[in-house]
């Protein structure tokens, strides 16, 4: 049985207080969550807060992105093993966002997983098709080739490690989402992916999150698909109804 995972991708929003405001209050209606992982991603700046706000609390802390190298010259970045150390537990690669403007490309995202790995972490992989790749009829080609990437020498072994997230680049922050049967087909065809480069028990087990545009008015009809295992949230995870909403689905 693969626990459902909803990850709210907070982008650029929140400063440090009004995070740590904002999980206190998150903490509250979702104390009793059992049945579900819950995680929130602020900016790197807010980490230490939101953590010490979540102490001994349901709701997991992630970040939205970690370089490949532990320390170095790197003006501008932060790493895994910096992030773990103040309490991060999942770090998000391959955002489209950073895709498209911070020139992410899968051989980064594979080192940078390889390191999260490394450090003992969590990693939530990204990948999706743009409207344009989508309506050329490339969507399997772009997503086996980010897969392919993405995936490079990782073990068998750590994909227990490893969540997928499906975001089809067109359906973020649009108001667009693919429907539940659309977002279904491509997760099968991602956990086809991995039962060809794996096996069958490891895409079984592996946890697809579908991400763009989900609300609380859709996500019962998402998660009620055989292949979608939790959300990557962006807008509506924004605001504590919202969230705690989509939650609770
Ligand atoms: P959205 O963003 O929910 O605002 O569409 C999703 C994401 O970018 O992860």
């Amino acid at each position: 049985m693969r626990k459902p995972i909803i990850a709210g991708n907070w982008k650029m929003y929140k400063t440090a207080k009004e995070s740590s405001d904002f999980v206190k209050q998150l903490q509250e209606k979702l104390k009793n969550v059992q049945d579900r992982e819950i995680v929130v991603c602020p900016v790197s700046l807010a980490i230490p807060a939101v953590v010490d706000a979540l102490q001994f609390s349901n709701i997991q802390v992630g970040a939205q992105d970690g370089h490949w190298e532990n320390e170095g010259a790197f003006t501008g970045n932060v790493s895994p093993s910096m992030l773990k150390e103040v309490g991060v537990k999942y770090i998000v690669l391959g955002h489209s966002e950073r895709r498209q403007y911070d020139g992410e490309t899968d051989e980064r995202v594979n080192r940078k997983l390889k390191n999260v790995l490394k450090n003992g972490l969590r990693a939530i992989v990204c990948v999706g098709e743009t409207l344009q790749e989508r309506e050329a009829g490339k969507m399997e080609q772009v997503l086996e080739t980010q897969l392919t990437g993405c995936f490079t020498d990782i073990g068998l072994g750590d994909l227990t490690s490893i969540v997928i997230a499906y975001e089809p680049v067109w359906a973020i922050g649009t108001g667009k989402n693919a429907t539940p049967e659309q977002a279904n087909e491509v997760h099968l065809f991602i956990r086809k992916f991995i039962e060809k480069k794996y096996n069958v028990e490891a895409a079984q087990a592996i946890r697809i999150q579908y991400g763009g545009s989900v609300k609380p008015e859709n996500i019962k009809q998402l998660m009620g698909q055989p292949d979608i295992d939790g959300a990557l949230v962006g807008g509506a995870s924004l605001k504590t109804d919202s969230f705690c909403a989509i939650v609770q689905f």
